[in-house]
């Protein structure tokens, strides 16, 4: 089973943005969003823009190159959400002022 890995620390992330990481080998994009951190696939599926530099906003990141949506907590596309299309999400937790985020294996 794969370990959290530390991304940042509590603070680093503004409330309401992202910010992207690379956790082992995949790039991350991890949002504090109503005082929660959660974290989805950065690489946006319509052509690789960087999620975490979106704009958030009601719970979704606007992708900055074409504006596709999507929930940065479900990763659900939110422009279609009966849509398959689907960003992965991974798990998150707060260890004493770390922010951590584990890939599965
Ligand atoms: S690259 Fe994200 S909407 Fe086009």
């Amino acid at each position: 089973m794969a370990e959290f890995q530390t991304v940042a620390r509590v603070g680093e992330i503004p409330e309401g943005e992202g910010r992207s990481f690379e956790v082992a080998g995949r790039m991350v994009a991890v949002f504090y969003v109503a005082g929660k951190y959660s974290a989805i696939y950065d690489t946006c599926p319509h052509m690789g823009a960087s999620l975490a530099s979106g704009y958030v906003e009601n719970g979704g990141v606007m992708c900055p190159w074409h504006a596709w949506r999507f929930c940065v907590t479900t990763g659900t596309w939110l422009d279609n959400p009966k849509s398959t299309l689907c960003q992965p999400t991974y798990e998150t937790r707060i260890v004493d002022d770390e922010i951590q985020v584990r890939i599965p294996a």
